[in-house]
C-alpha cells in the first residue's frame, strides 16, 4: 500500500485536438498549421521530427483539399466517435480529461467576425458528455496549431493583432462554456516557439528574414495574449482557475565541473523564463543579457508591463517526459526529446525512440518550480510512447507503461510529500493518438488502443490495453494501489 494522493486530486488523461479529433473540414472548421504536417516514414525523414515543415511542404498542403498523407487530419476520429471515448475515460474512473479547443473550428480564419456556431456546439457536446460522467474538463485554447488565415493574411504570431483575435476567441468560449469548464489553460509549452516556430507561433522560414527576432516578437505577443486572456477568464468566468504550461526541462551537470554547472544553470533560466514571465509578471533580468548578445530587440507598446504584472496565471501546468543533460565541455552522445535534446545520461534507460526515463527527476522539477514559484503545480503531460503489439490472446500486455507510470506516480507522491502542491495528473495520450513530432500513430501511449496504422489504414475501433485496468486501480484507490 502507497500513501494516498490529496482528496479531490485531478488524475486523468491529455490531448490536443489536432492530434485526436480528425474530421479537419468537417463542421465548418478552418484548415489549422497541424493540417498541413505531413507523414514521413522514419526511414525518408530527417530525425524524428516534423513539425518543422518547408515552405514548399506548406504550400503544397495548403492546396490539398483531400486527407491527402496528413495525419492530423484524420486524427483519431474523436470527432464522431467522442461519446464512446469518454465513456472509456468515465470507466476508468478520470477526474479530470485535458482537450484542446480547435481555434479553427471556432473562428475557421481567425480574424472572422462571428464565431462558427457548428463548432462551439460541437464542444458544448463534448463537455457536456464529460460531465456527465463527473470528468472535469481542462481546457487548452491554444495546442500547436492555429487558422493557417492568420498566417497568409498576418505572417503569423510576429503580427501584434493576432493578440486580439486570440483574446477575442477566448472570450467567446469563455461565455459559452463558463458554466461547463473550470479549468483553463493558455498556451501549450509556450517556451516550444524558440524550437518550433511553425508548429508554435505560424512562423515560416521563409517568411521571416531574421527568424530569431521574430520568435521572440511573437512570443512577446503571446505573453500578452496570455496575460489578458487570463483577465478575461477572471472577469467572465469566477471562480475558474486558470495556468500556463510549459515544457519543463529538468537539466543536469555532467559533472560537478563549475563550468558544467554554469552552463545548466542558463540552461535552466531559459527554460524558466517563460514561467518567470507568466507567474512573477515580468521579463527576468537575465534574459537583458540574451536579448543583447543576440541582437534581438522587442517592441513593446505602452502598458505591456503593466498587462503582464496583473494578470499572472493561478497555476503552473507542465509537461514532463525526461530529464536532460548540459556540458561546458566535448559534447558527445545526445539522447533526443520531440523537440529538445540533451546529452546521453549513463544512469537511466530510454523509451523505443530514445527518450530518457527518469521518474526521480520529476520529484525534483516538482520541487524546483514550487520552491521558484510557490503556487500550486499541474503535471499535464507524462506517459511513455512505445510500439504495442497485440498478442495471441488478442491482448495488448503493455507492462512497460504501467512501470513508467506506477515509477512516476511513487516520485510525485514523494514530492507531495516534500509540500509541493500537486493539483492534478493528466497522462498524455491516454487514448493512442497521432504523435506531435512523427506524426505516427504508432508510437502509442494510451490505455485505450486504436485500430489504425500510420497512413490512416484500419477500423478505428478502440480496445483496453493491460494498463486500462491498472490505471482505473489507481484512481479508484487514490494511488494506494500501484
Ligand atoms: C508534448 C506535446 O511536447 O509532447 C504533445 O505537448 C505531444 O502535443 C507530446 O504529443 C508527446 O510528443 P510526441 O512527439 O511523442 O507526440
Amino acid at each position: 500500500m502507497f500513501k494516498e494522493f490529496p482528496e479531490g486530486f485531478l488524475w486523468g488523461g491529455a490531448t490536443a485536438a489536432n492530434q485526436l479529433e480528425g474530421g479537419f473540414n468537417l463542421g465548418g472548421k478552418g484548415l489549422s498549421t497541424s493540417d498541413m504536417i505531413p507523414y514521413i516514414p522514419k526511414e525518408e525523414r530527417d530525425g524524428d521530427n516534423s513539425v518543422h515543415i518547408t515552405s514548399e511542404q506548406y504550400n503544397q498542403a495548403l492546396n490539398d483539399p483531400t486527407n491527402g498523407n496528413y495525419p492530423k487530419r484524420w486524427g483519431v476520429d474523436f470527432y464522431h466517435r467522442y461519446k464512446e471515448d469518454i465513456a472509456l475515460f468515465g470507466e476508468m474512473g478520470f477526474k479530470s480529461f485535458r482537450l484542446s479547443i480547435s481555434w479553427p473550428r471556432i473562428f475557421p480564419n481567425g480574424d472572422d467576425l462571428t464565431p462558427n456556431e457548428e463548432g462551439l456546439a460541437f464542444y458544448d457536446a463534448v463537455f457536456d458528455e464529460l460531465l456527465k460522467y463527473n470528468i472535469e474538463p481542462v481546457v487548452t485554447l491554444s495546442h500547436y496549431e492555429m487558422p493557417v488565415a492568420l498566417i497568409e493574411r498576418y505572417n503569423g504570431w510576429t503580427d501584434r493583432r493576432l493578440v486580439d483575435f486570440f483574446v477575442k476567441y477566448a472570450e467567446t468560449v469563455f461565455n459559452r462554456y463558463k458554466n461547463k469548464v473550470k479549468y483553463w489553460l493558455t498556451f501549450n509549452e509556450i517556451n516550444a516557439i524558440a524550437l518550433a516556430p511553425y508548429n508554435a507561433g505560424g512562423l515560416l522560414h521563409d517568411r521571416h528574414e531574421n527568424m530569431e527576432q521574430s520568435i521572440y516578437q511573437a512570443l512577446h505577443h503571446q505573453f500578452i495574449a496570455s496575460a489578458l486572456t487570463v483577465k478575461a477568464c477572471r472577469e467572465i468566468i469566477p471562480g475558474a482557475q486558470i495556468g500556463c504550461m510549459l515544457a519543463r526541462l529538468e537539466t543536469y551537470p555532467e559533472t560537478c565541473n563549475p563550468e558544467d554547472v554554469l552552463k545548466t544553470l542558463q540552461a535552466e533560466q531559459m527554460n524558466f523564463f517563460y514561467t518567470d514571465v507568466q507567474v512573477r509578471g515580468k521579463y527576468p533580468n537575465y534574459m537583458n543579457r540574451f536579448f543583447k548578445e543576440n541582437g534581438i530587440s522587442l517592441h513593446l507598446e505602452p502598458g505591456d508591463e503593466e498587462i503582464l504584472l496583473e494578470n499572472t496565471v493561478d497555476f503552473i501546468s507542465f509537461s514532463y517526459y525526461m530529464s536532460l543533460v548540459e556540458s561546458a565541455g566535448p559534447q558527445g552522445e545526445r539522447a533526443p526529446g520531440n523537440l529538445f535534446s540533451g546529452l546521453k545520461n549513463p544512469y537511466l534507460e530510454s523509451s523505443d525512440w530514445g527518450w530518457q526515463i527518469d521518474p526521480i527527476g520529476l520529484r525534483v522539477t516538482l520541487n524546483k518550480l514550487y520552491d521558484r514559484y510557490q503556487v500550486p503545480l499541474f503535471v499535464v503531460e507524462n506517459g511513455l510512447g512505445a510500439i504495442d503489439t497485440i498478442n495471441e490472446n488478442g491482448q495488448i500486455e503493455d507492462d512497460y507503461r504501467i512501470d513508467y507510470l506506477r515509477k512516476h506516480f511513487i516520485q510525485m507522491r514523494e514530492a507531495i510529500e516534500d509540500g509541493v502542491e500537486v493539483m492534478g495528473y493528466t497522462s498524455w495520450g491516454c487514448i493512442d493518438i497521432i504523435s506531435v513530432s512523427t506524426s505516427e500513430v504508432s508510437k502509442r501511449y494510451g490505455f485505450i488502443y486504436v485500430d489504425v496504422d500510420d497512413l490512416g489504414q484500419g477500423t478505428f475501433e478502440r480496445s483496453k490495453k493491460k494498463s486500462f485496468n491498472w490505471y482505473k486501480e489507481v484512481i479508484k484507490s487514490n494511488g494506494t494501489n500501484l
